[in-house]
């Protein structure tokens, strides 16, 4: 592959302050499906709203049927699928937003590129902790159940590798938590990092 040079001018508008700028980042979560990841997204983005912050969550379902509708689960697709999630993450945090992003990301690799694309500065890891017994349990695509009869293949945790994160900034255990208990303890990081106002002091 070869890279383009960008022209010098195409970048004044990106590199003038965006409201919000200073306190945006990315929440990288990663988790084996069924997790809880794009349930625990949507709390946490129901929580950023209430508190008058733009919060979008790029959900690895949504991404795969759309920008990324090319790519299989293969490790080379999963290594593009990844690298296409994190420069739309990196556009969405330069944007002044806490951009959730839902998705397995399996790999150790793959995430600490995703640090490298977004900044380590902005970038959140978050790991959505559920063994594979509790996804296999909930089920709730029915996915375990159709990769377990080989209808569906290289099925992260079955068939494909899942590489647990080392040092989350965050690890979540979901059969401790709640959906909201996670939620909590996500806003309660962003709000301890300046990145979010607290509740009481929200306007
Ligand atoms: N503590 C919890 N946190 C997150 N999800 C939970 C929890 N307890 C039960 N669940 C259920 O687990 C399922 C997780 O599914 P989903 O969010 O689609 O996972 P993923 O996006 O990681 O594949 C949902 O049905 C959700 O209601
Ligand atoms: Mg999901």
């Amino acid at each position: 592959m070869t890279t383009a040079k960008i022209p010098d001018n195409i970048f004044p508008t990106a590199q003038e302050p965006v409201h919000g700028g200073d306190t945006a980042c990315a929440l990288w979560f990663t988790g084996l499906s069924g997790a809880g990841k794009s349930t625990i997204a949507q709390a946490v983005l129901r929580r950023l709203r209430a508190l008058g912050r733009h919060g979008y969550i790029l959900d690895g379902d949504n991404l795969r049927a759309g920008l990324n509708s090319d790519l299989g689960f293969s490790e080379e697709d999963r290594v593009e699928n990844q690298r296409r999630v994190a420069e739309v993450a990196k556009l969405f945090v330069d944007a002044g937003m806490v951009a959730i992003v839902a998705t397995i990301s399996p790999l150790q690799d793959m995430r600490e590129k995703a640090r490298k694309t977004i900044g380590a500065d902005r970038f959140i890891e978050v790991y959505i902790d559920t063994p594979k017994q509790v996804c296999e349990q909930r089920d709730p695509k029915q996915l375990y159940k159709n990769a377990r009869q080989g209808l569906v293949r290289n099925f992260t945790g079955i068939d494909s590798r899942y590489e647990p994160p080392s040092q989350p900034d965050l690890q979540l255990d979901t059969t401790a938590l709640s959906i909201d208990g996670c939620a909590d303890h996500i806003v309660a990081l962003l709000t301890s990092r300046g990145l979010v106002q607290a509740a009481a002091t929200a306007s």
